[in-house]
């Protein structure tokens, strides 16, 4: 028997960072996913192995720890954390495929970890439902990360669009909502848990100047989800370019992401602006009747990643 999962990559639209501090965001699934199955493992060894992410390692899962067999692995952490918690410890054959640049602030932790959770599930016939799934992923992120907002683990467990009001109250937009969105991206990756302490920080040093951020940023996001509704894409580009102004302010910009930001605007997106936690990673750039331009100006520096929103969140089954 073979469990097999996998789970979306996500674009944040508005509201990182103001986010940590229960202001609303924005976020929606993009058509890239991590891919994860389950098989018994007829050695007594438990192996997980990714072709696509080059590394192969043999698992302690009781102990949440591996030996390395080949490659540099990026993501482990999340998985073993997710044996951890379910698996019963007996061996395994892992394989992990990911279409998601690791480390780019589109959410491949919290793929990977929905997808590993999804897979172990299925794998031990335990019974779950979306809300359970997106709950024990945050948890499992949570765990691996210190700090993490259940944005990343709710947009890849249900798909879609997705807003996340002040009081944490998760609300799917239901809308068709097809902006043509292009992705920026550096191979300097961002550390999520640094720049949510570094924002930190700043806010504790500076609390007349950066609560006032924080809450414009936060009504930036509801601004921009009527915006949404809409379709209004020029208000909606105009909000990224503010929000952006504010991600600056917090200090989570880098002179690639500036880059990234306004050669999109020079080659015609209507807003560009950080998507994740900053610090490297990516931008995103709302740019309609312009995504090649907007495309091939980014990649002349940078890595780019055309993705579409999708309504498809997690997906998982048993073959015999
Ligand atoms: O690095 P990402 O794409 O997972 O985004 C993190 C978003 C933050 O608001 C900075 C942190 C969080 O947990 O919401």
């Amino acid at each position: 028997m073979k469990a097999m999962a996998s789970a979306p990559a996500k674009m944040i639209l508005f509201g990182e960072h103001s986010v940590v501090y229960d202001e609303p965001a924005i976020a929606g699934a993009v058509n890239k996913r991590a891919f994860v199955e389950i098989k018994k493992s007829y050695s007594n060894k438990s192996i997980l192995r990714s072709f696509d992410l080059k590394f192969e390692v043999e698992l302690d899962t009781i102990n949440k720890t591996y030996t390395l067999k080949k490659g540099k692995p990026g993501i482990i952490r999340y998985i073993l954390e997710a044996l951890n918690r379910v698996h019963d410890h007996t061996p395994i054959l892992m394989n992990l495929s990911s279409q998601i640049p690791i480390g780019s602030g589109l959410g491949s932790s919290a793929a990977v970890t929905v997808a590993t959770l999804a897979a172990l599930y299925r794998y031990h016939n335990i019974r779950f439902n979306k809300k359970s799934l997106a709950h024990d992923a945050h948890m499992v992120e949570q765990a691996v990360q210190g700090v993490a907002s259940p944005l990343d683990t709710l947009v890849s467990t249900y798909g879609g669009l997705v807003y996340l009001s002040r009081k944490k109250k998760f609300e799917p937009l239901k809308i068709n909502f097809n902006a043509p969105f292009v992705v920026g991206y550096t191979t300097k990756h961002g550390n999520t848990g640094k720049m949510v302490k570094d924002v930190r920080t700043l806010k504790d040093k500076n609390p007349k100047i950066i609560n006032p951020v924080i809450t414009a940023m936060g009504n930036i996001t509801n601004y921009a989800k009527q915006a949404i509704f809409k379709k209004d894409y020029k208000k909606i580009g105009e909000l990224m370019n503010i929000n952006h102004g504010f991600l600056d302010v917090l200090g989570v910009n880098t002179p690639e992401l500036s880059r990234m930001v306004y050669t999109a605007r020079e080659c015609g997106a209507i807003g560009s602006k950080i998507t994740g936690a900053g610090g490297g990673g990516s931008i995103i750039a709302l740019c309609p009747g312009k995504i090649e331009d907007v495309a091939e100006g980014i990649s002349r520096q940078d890595n780019v990643l055309r993705v579409k929103f999708t309504k498809r969140g997690v997906s998982s089954r048993v073959r015999w």
